[in-house]
């Protein structure tokens, strides 16, 4: 039976038996449109022979090797038209038959000697301990009295910003279960609208009304990305127009709505007008922040948009965009400045002196992009950049430990899920649920928590 994953799940089906398992194929699902969108390939999950139905093996040649997703696309495309719900979403997974549990507890491969890299299994790096303490960077505020409600919430990058910084969480509505399984496991007190559930575009959001003082949210980044095709509004993943019903139904105090740099630049500045500021001006003074993660302390080079809205005039006036908290460069500019170090990748990550650090590269979505891989590059630079740090950026591990057992083949250093998850300003042990594929997806995806707080209490301050 297919399941519905909401618009940032894939098909998965099965393809090559592998170091004893089954390597399956996870293909996005788009939707087909008037112009007969195709279907692309996107990445691997992996799941036990003895856990596969028979009717996925009939579905593949297990005994003919693929490469990545392209040998068994014609099959994929008929499992698409046989199987596809017909329901108002972008992407789906087909649930292997016989997994007994949900299609996103699949896993990935492991990293083995012979996956990815090549490689020995000889440890050659102890086990790391990080220097950077994201939580240091959002130290917890009382709570400041205003309500929050959370929409387009993955793994709560956001929302974990906003209750540092002393803000009391009303909901959260995130359409991914597991993205809303992180969610529930980080603070279990805690109102979490998940799957169909969380659905923001089907959510009645007139019973909010007056019960909140601010709502935030990201909507899909995808449609406006420079990673993607840049279609804005005829991407049918565009869902601002959601966002801005939600907000007008529900009127809070005031409003932080985040997404890629992209979507302040020229090319969707009509977009913005017509389907955003449009329909909020008459209602909210809007203002448009660009802001940089390592202004706050966050190891990455990674920029964010942010829209923030008040209702009255007098908010408006007191708001002042948050300040940097940090640089990266020398000890003197620094202090100079007046400002924290920012760290770069090795420090960050507790990692042995090579004269040479950096802040990582934009940490790319496993949700987004074109495949669902353990990897988190972005870009050919990306893996320069990566290269000279000595530190490898695919086949990201779930531990710490089976990251330093699986040695690449260039010997440098195997980020773990603690790890990127430390370099986009999570604490590493923020409780991601999900595969691994999909719990970089949820940190890929996410703002930086410290950038998040800073914005939470620039908000704060300002609504007094
Ligand atoms: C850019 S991410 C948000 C990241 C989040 N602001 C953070 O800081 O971690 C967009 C999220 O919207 C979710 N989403 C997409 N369509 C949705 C819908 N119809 N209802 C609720 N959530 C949806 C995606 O699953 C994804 O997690």
């Amino acid at each position: 039976m297919p399941a519905v994953l909401g618009n940032e799940g894939g098909f998965v089906l099965g393809d090559v038996r592998a170091h004893g398992a089954f390597k399956f194929c996870s293909i996005e699902g788009r939707r087909r449109d008037e112009r007969g969108e195709q279907l692309r390939p996107t990445g691997l999950a992996s799941v036990r022979p003895d856990q596969c139905s028979e009717q996925i093996k009939t579905l593949v040649d297990v005994d003919r090797p693929m490469d990545e997703g392209v040998a068994s696309l014609p099959l994929m495309q008929r499992a698409h038209i046989d199987s596809a719900p017909r329901v108002p979403y972008n992407y789906y997974m087909l649930r292997p038959v016989g997994l007994a549990s949900d299609p996103d507890d699949i896993q990935d491969p492991e990293p083995t000697a012979e996956s990815d890299t090549g490689g020995s299994r000889d440890p050659i790096h102890p086990i790391n301990t990080p220097q950077l303490r994201p939580t240091e960077l959002m130290p917890q505020r009382e709570d400041n009295g205003l309500r929050a409600l959370s929409v387009f919430s993955g793994g709560g990058g956001l929302d974990l910003g906003f209750d540092r910084a002393g803000y009391q969480h009303a909901a959260s509505y995130e359409i991914l279960t597991n993205a809303a399984a992180t969610l529930t496991n980080a603070r279990p007190d805690w109102e979490v609208h998940g799957g169909q559930d969380g659905d923001i575009a089907a959510v009645d959001w007139r019973s909010w009304r007056g019960e909140v003082d601010i709502v935030h949210g990201g909507p899909p980044c995808q449609p406006f990305s420079i990673a993607g095709r840049q279609a804005g509004a005829d991407d049918l993943r565009d869902m601002w127009s959601a966002l801005v019903d939600c907000l007008l139904a529900v009127r809070p105090r005031a409003f932080v709505a985040e997404n890629v740099p992209a979507l302040a630049s020229e090319k969707f500045k009509g977009y913005v007008r017509r389907r955003i500021l449009g329909p909020l001006r008459p209602h909210y003074h809007v203002e448009t922040l660009l802001l940089r993660a390592e202004a706050f302390g966050v190891p990455q080079a990674r920029r964010r948009m942010v829209l923030v809205g008040f209702a009255r005039a007098a908010d408006a006036a007191r708001f002042a965009p948050p300040a940097a908290t940090h640089l990266r460069g020398d000890a003197g500019t620094v202090e100079n400045a007046g400002l924290r170090h920012c760290m770069g990748v090795r420090e960050a990550l507790g990692l042995p002196d090579i004269r040479y650090d950096t802040l990582s590269p934009t940490i790319r979505s496993g949700l987004t992009g074109p495949h669902h891989t353990t990897s988190i590059l972005n870009s050919a630079a990306a893996a320069r950049t990566f290269a000279r740090l000595q530190v490898w950026p695919n086949g990201v591990a779930a531990t710490r430990e089976r990251a330093r057992a699986f040695v690449p083949e260039n010997r440098h250093f195997r980020l773990s899920v603690p790890d990127v998850a430390v370099l986009q300003g999570f604490p590493e042990d923020w409780p991601l649920a999900g595969a691994i594929y999909m719990q970089l997806g949820q940190l890929g995806n996410a703002v930086p928590p410290p950038m998040a707080y800073a914005v939470a209490a620039a908000v704060a301050a300002a609504l007094g």
